[in-house]
This record gives C-alpha cells, sequence and structure tokens, in this order.
C-alpha cells in the first residue's frame, strides 16, 4: 500500500510522527536550514551556507559600533560596498554583566536587522583577549584579579593580558560562551550567524610567556606528546620545553598554553551548537620575522600553526589579519594560511584603497572569504592602518570587488573547491602575470590603452589591477576584473594559434548567466578589456 497515495503517507506519516512526539513543522519548515559547515577535499575548502559554497564577501565594522545606537550607522555600510556578511563583537561585558545573567537583547537585534538587511554575520566574541589584552571581561571579572589573574612577565613583572593557565577564567569564558551558543542555536534557525569567532587577537604584547608560578611549573614539566608531534618532535619525549625546544620554547609554549584554553572555549561553544569556528591572528612579518619580543605571541602565528591544529582541534579555521603593507607579504600570508588542514579567511585586512586588489590575492589562494576592516559610518578611522571608508564614494575600491563578484558568489565558491580558478591582483612594478591552466594561459596586463598592444605596458600608475579567470569548460573561461586586460595564449604556440570563438558579456541571476551582448571586433582584436563595470565574460577559445 505504502507509495500508491503520497498525499495519504504523508498524511500517515505526519500522524505517526506526532504521534511518537515528533513534530514535522520544524524539520521542514522552511525557516530551519542546516547548520553551516566547512568541508575539504584534495586540500581545498568550501563553507557551506545553505547547504552549497558560500563565499564570504565580508566587512567589519569599527570595534565600538555593535550598539543599538550605532547599528543603524554600520547597515548602510554594508550596504554600499555590497557585502554578504557582517563581522561584528559581541561584547563579554555587555553580554554578561552578572555572573551567570546574560543579556542577549544585542546579539538579538543584530540578527533581526541582518535579516531584514539580507545579510549574513559573524560573531567576534571578544572576551578573555582582545588584542591580547582583557579589556572586553566583564567588572565583576575586572574587580577580583586574584581570582581571574593576569600574566606575571619576567621578573614578576604584571602584563596586561589574562594567564591562560587560571582555570577559574576558563570556566568564566567556557560559561558565557556556552550561553552565547546555546542561544544562538535557539534564536537563529535560518542561519543568519553562520561561523562565530572564540576571542579577537588572542595572544600577548609585552611577554613572551607566562612567568607566574602555575606556568612555571607547566614549563619544567614534559611537553604534551601531541605538542612534540605536531612540531615533528615526538622523539624528545619526556623533554620539557626548553630541553625540546631551546630558543623557541617560552614562545612554543604559550602558543600551545593559549590554544589549549580557546580550543576549550571553543569546543564548549561547539555543544550547544556546532556552527564553524574561526581564531583570528595578528601576524609577524612572514619575509623577515622579528624576534618574539615584538609580537603578539600566543597567537596561531605561521610558525606555530601545527602547534595551534593539535592544541584546539574544535577551531577550525586560523584567520590572518592582514595590515601588512607589502604586496609579498600578503601573497605569503595568503600562501602560510591555505594549508590542507586550514581554509584561508582573511577577517580583518586593512581598508586603505590599495587593499582593496587584494580581495583577488585571496581569490587566487582559494579563500573563502575576506573581509576590510572598520567599515561602517561611524565616524572613527583606523588611518595609518587603513583609510577612511566612511562615505560611499570613500569605500568604491571595495565596492567594486563586491559588484564583480557578488552576482556569482556561488559559483566562484564552487568553482574555487573544485580548483578551477585563478586570480590575481597587481604587483607593482610588474605590468603582466601569467595564469596557468595548462593548455591555455591567461595573461594579465595592466596600465594599457584598450586599443593596442600590450608591448610596452608599464602597470597602472598606482597598482590597482585585479583579475579572475576560471575554466568553466575544457576551452572555456570565466574571466572578471578590473583595470586590466586579460588574453589567453596557447602555452605551446609552436604549431597553432589561438583565436576567440565566442566571446559573451553578460551576468549571473540566480545562479543562471545570463548573456548580454557578443563582443567581438575592438572588443576582442587586442584582449578582453576591463575598466570598473562589473561585467562578466565567458570566453570560448579555439586554434587555427
Ligand atoms: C585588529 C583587531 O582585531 C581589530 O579589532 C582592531 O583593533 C584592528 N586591529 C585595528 O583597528
Amino acid at each position: 500500500m505504502l507509495g500508491r497515495s503520497p498525499r495519504m503517507n504523508l498524511r500517515a506519516l505526519t500522524s505517526a510522527l506526532t504521534l511518537a512526539g515528533l513534530a514535522l513543522a520544524p524539520m521542514t519548515s522552511a525557516a530551519e536550514a542546516p547548520i553551516p559547515r566547512l568541508v575539504s577535499e584534495n586540500g581545498r575548502h568550501a563553507l557551506l551556507v545553505d547547504g552549497a559554497p558560500f563565499l564570504i564577501l565580508g566587512a567589519q565594522c569599527h570595534n565600538s559600533s555593535a550598539w543599538p545606537a550605532t547599528l543603524p550607522e554600520v547597515w548602510p555600510a554594508i550596504g554600499d560596498i555590497g557585502a554578504n556578511t557582517l563581522e561584528i563583537p559581541i561584547y563579554w561585558e555587555q553580554f554578561e554583566p552578572e555572573p551567570g545573567k546574560y543579556d542577549t537583547s544585542i546579539v538579538d537585534l543584530i540578527i533581526d536587522q541582518a535579516r531584514e538587511a539580507k545579510v549574513r554575520v559573524i560573531l567576534l566574541w571578544f572576551a578573555t583577549w582582545k588584542n591580547g589584552s582583557p579589556n572586553y571581561i566583564p567588572l565583576w571579572m575586572k574587580a577580583q584579579p586574584e581570582k581571574y589573574p593576569r600574566m606575571l612577565g619576567r621578573e614578576d613583572r604584571p602584563v596586561h593580558s589574562l594567564s591562560p593557565h587560571a582555570s577559574d577564567t576558563l570556566e568564566a569564558d567556557k560559561r558565557a560562551f556556552r550561553a552565547l551558543m546555546r542561544h544562538l542555536r535557539e534564536k537563529d534557525p535560518p542561519r543568519t550567524v553562520i561561523m562565530v569567532q572564540p576571542e579577537n587577537e588572542p595572544g600577548t604584547w609585552g611577554s613572551v610567556r607566562d612567568y607566574s608560578p602555575a606556568a612555571q611549573q607547566l614549563f619544567e614539566a614534559p611537553v604534551p606528546i601531541e605538542a612534540l608531534r605536531a612540531m615533528g618532535r615526538e622523539h624528545l619525549a619526556g623533554a620539557n620545553w626548553d630541553a625540546a625546544f631551546a630558543r623557541d620554547a617560552d614562545e612554543f609554549f604559550h602558543a600551545w598554553s593559549v590554544a589549549r584554553f580557546i580550543g576549550q572555549v571553543a569546543a564548549a561553544g561547539k555543544e550547544e551548537y556546532p556552527l564553524p569556528m574561526l581564531v583570528n591572528t595578528a601576524l609577524r612579518d612572514p619575509l623577515s620575522p622579528p624576534p618574539p619580543t615584538h609580537y603578539q605571541t600566543g597567537a596561531p602565528t605561521d610558525n606555530v600553526l601545527p602547534l595551534w591544529k593539535a592544541a584546539a582541534p574544535a577551531v577550525d579555521v586560523l584567520a590572518p589579519d592582514i595590515y601588512l603593507p607589502g604586496y609579498a607579504q600578503y601573497r605569503r600570508v595568503c600562501e602560510l594560511y591555505a594549508r590542507p588542514d586550514n581554509p584561508l579567511l582573511i577577517p580583518e585586512t586593512a581598508n586603505a584603497p590599495l587593499n582593496a586588489r587584494h580581495f583577488f590575492t585571496a581569490l587566487g589562494h582559494g579563500a573563502i572569504g575576506w573581509a576590510p576592516f572598520g567599515i561602517d559610518y561611524t565616524g572613527y578611522h583606523n588611518s595609518p592602518l587603513g583609510g577612511d571608508t566612511g562615505t560611499p564614494e570613500k569605500l568604491a575600491p571595495f565596492t567594486l570587488n563586491y559588484r564583480i563578484v557578488g552576482p556569482m558568489t556561488r559559483e566562484v565558491a564552487k568553482l574555487n573547491f573544485e580548483g578551477r580558478l585563478k586570480a590575481t591582483a597587481e604587483e607593482p612594478g610588474v605590468p603582466s602575470q601569467v595564469l596557468d591552466f595548462g593548455k591555455w594561459r591567461a595573461v594579465v596586463t595592466y596600465g594599457i590603452p584598450f586599443f593596442g598592444f600590450a608591448t610596452g605596458a608599464k602597470g597602472n600608475p598606482e597598482p590597482i589591477g585585479r583579475a579572475l579567470v576560471a575554466q568553466i569548460a575544457e576551452d572555456k573561461f570565466l574571466v572578471a576584473g578590473a583595470h586590466c586586460r586579460v588574453d589567453f595564449e596557447l602555452a605551446d604556440k609552436s604549431r597553432l594559434q589561438r583565436v576567440y570563438l565566442r566571446v559573451e558579456e553578460g551576468r549571473y541571476v540566480d545562479g543562471i548567466f545570463q548573456v548580454r551582448r557578443l563582443w567581438n571586433g575592438d572588443q576582442t582584436d587586442w584582449g578582453l578589456n576591463f575598466a570598473t563595470s562589473d561585467l562578466v565574460v565567458h570566453a570560448t577559445l579555439g586554434t587555427f
């Protein structure tokens, strides 16, 4: 009888489930979406949102903008820049004004307003560490420094960073974070919030590690075997930190300690609600690393990523905040954090206009997301780290990125996951770059007029060019970009030459490429030229 009448079957199933005490509605309700999650394949990664690869076109507001009074100055900037995801803090001091009493009003407001704005959210839990300091812990914790102790530096000098070895601090953070995640689970079946970041730029300035008696005891004890294994030193089982890591011992010990702490906070939160979690980091210069006294230690800097992975498995993404000024540094950071065991996500980058093009650098390294920092209209500017993005005009270099990629985020995320996409940004003094697709090479050239050969190109007066090319069939490419020309050539030019068979200009609408016109004549004779429009091209190549 089953299968004969689908309507009857559904009714029968519904009443059976109701009798069994299971409500059908929440499972099938349009409002309940799958929980976002990360997937990895062949060393590449995708963030699944609503069950499909999603690209975070992010924007992070300023630190003090997550208040009812200032949210109206945040949303217009998020709308103007075209972000699909707002990264915004939740302040522990606001969330838990008294021990065990939680104020979820701002979380709720952010989520409600985000839904209205049709924007997703990444919540940043400003708690035990915010840029290494404990400034966001609740007042009742600040009033009890013996219970929630700061670290001790050398010679018992107090350091303005909480000790990762204090169990009361850990328990307090875990409890509050659990409450936040529990609330999110109840509040957010549509999954407006897609990721959560426990802490913010954790670690410490001013002392490489904690020298308190509790820390010292651990420092002198055998290194946990997982830490040794992570750093390829399992043959030193039984050694203490000094013996195992010599001059890196202080730094590695602190990284392990902070990572263990945050790993436990993240795991507690995930027990309530398993959203993907990231930890962001202040960086050390990856090209010429200074001594550890000169950067924030304890953080997931590039030299301790395996330690962090071993100590904090509940943290899915170790994410670089890129404020370094140089092109080579930017690219190197992307290389270092895009790992088979770590998706590249850049949750903060300086909002100086020339940084906008690095959205494409990130995409070229398989990024699942990218976000300039300080995007709102509250009137604060974080120069000299960035620029002034306080008006729609000043946001323009960033807006351009999201105008180009915004309509095809799902496609770009999927193509990147499949390893079919390459992207690049202009390097100062380098007028031409090649994206290698095997049989075909896409040559990207900067600073030439649309009409005429590319010979003698010097690059744009300022390095603002950016390009994205994806192979969508053997001889067919999706091309987009700004301030550049993209042309294709055969890798082997000895016998055959390239011809453009068909070049379609169009736009993605709901996953379908809608052709607006064909390019030919001047529009293809010199290559495919891109200025500042958001058009996308499908180019089919042939040979003769
Ligand atoms: C990095 C931090 O994570 C942000 O919260 C902010 O302080 C910026 N630096 C600087 O404005």
